[in-house]
């Protein structure tokens, strides 16, 4: 039985004259234990899907079941199996750490649960936060605890909403190294993040969601290696030639181009030199999740 199993999922909102469709036929299942990584540019529909997991939003059809139990008509134990990191920090402002965590508990009809709660304080860092008020905490720190509120029932099934969004490098470093133990101690991790060298370094398993629809479903090493390319990159010390402009990526003066082979290289090299540009640091390198993540958008173009 799969971890998660979204079948035909499909959402439209109200949109003020007209109806707008989030999600179009979204089916694909998570194995126990896996670590999937659910990427796509903003809008594509990821929260609305992991919404609907969670049983925060109706999916107008289609069906999605944890650990075998319908997130609609077995709500109960559906959320159980599940901790949701939201992507958006709410919070109630008026209760120590420790009270939210407690209350959240309750919620599952968790009691006696002080023991895991210090261990999740320590393992996020929080330990000397337990008494602090959620509204004296900084983003990053109120951020440790959406994560320790999601795991007090001890889920199986650990669902984090780009949880490393405007946080620092060390608590992406705290929050990955404690999710990752989480993983390899058996529980199921659905990820969606911005970061795609996070999801390269962490995701078994990757969905790319584009406007509504899956556009890619495949383990993450033969994402990288169906790569049609390597990459070259250098620093351009002038104006983009006209003839890049449709493939290069462009940061500042680093430029980088898709690369095939020798002879193309030699292509581009020419038209800079004909252009009477130079460029520094030259270098050819594989591809990686963020070069493949913009083929397959670039590829499969609006309708
Ligand atoms: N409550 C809502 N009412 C109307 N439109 C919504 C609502 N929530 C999300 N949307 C729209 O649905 C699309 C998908 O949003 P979302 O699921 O948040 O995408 P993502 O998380 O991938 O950025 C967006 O175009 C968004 O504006
Ligand atoms: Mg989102």
């Amino acid at each position: 039985m799969p971890a998660v199993s979204f079948q035909s999922v499909s959402k439209t909102y109200a949109a003020g004259r007209g109806a707008f469709k989030a999600l179009d036929g979204v089916s694909f299942d998570i194995e126990e234990g896996e670590f999937f990584g659910l990427l796509g540019p903003n809008g594509a529909g990821k929260t609305t899907l992991i919404s609907i997991l969670a049983g925060l939003v109706r999916a107008t059809s289609g069906s999605v079941r944890v650990h075998g139990h319908d997130v609609q008509a077995d709500y109960a134990d559906a959320r159980r199996k599940l901790g949701v990191v939201p992507q958006e920090l709410v919070f109630d402002p008026f209760f120590t750490v420790r009270e939210a965590l407690r209350i959240q508990s309750g919620y599952f009809g968790v009691r006696n649960n002080d023991a895991w709660i210090d261990e999740l304080l320590e393992s996020l860092g929080l330990a000397d936060k337990a008494k602090a008020n959620m509204r004296q905490l900084s983003g990053g720190m109120k951020r440790r605890v959406l994560v320790a509120q999601a795991l007090v029932h001890r889920p199986p099934v650990i669902v984090l909403d780009e949880p490393t969004a405007g946080v620092d490098v060390e608590l992406r470093q705290t929050l990955w190294q404690f999710i990752a133990r989480l993983n390899k101690q058996g529980h199921t991790v659905l990820l969606t993040t911005h970061y795609l060298e996070e999801a390269e370094a962490l995701c078994g398993r990757i969905a790319m969601l584009k406007q509504g629809r899956v556009v890619a479903l495949e383990r993450t090493s033969d994402l990288l290696k169906a790569a049609s390319s390597n990459v070259l990159r250098f620093k351009l010390d002038g104006a983009l030639p006209a003839e890049f402009e449709n493939k290069a990526r462009v940061t500042g003066r680093i430029v980088q181009l898709p690369a095939h082979d020798a002879h193309e290289i030699e292509q581009y090299l020419a038209v800079i030199r004909e252009a009477g540009l130079s460029v520094e640091d030259v270098e050819v390198r594989k591809a990686d999740l963020e070069d493949v993540f913009l083929d397959v958008m670039a590829e499969k173009a609006a309708v």
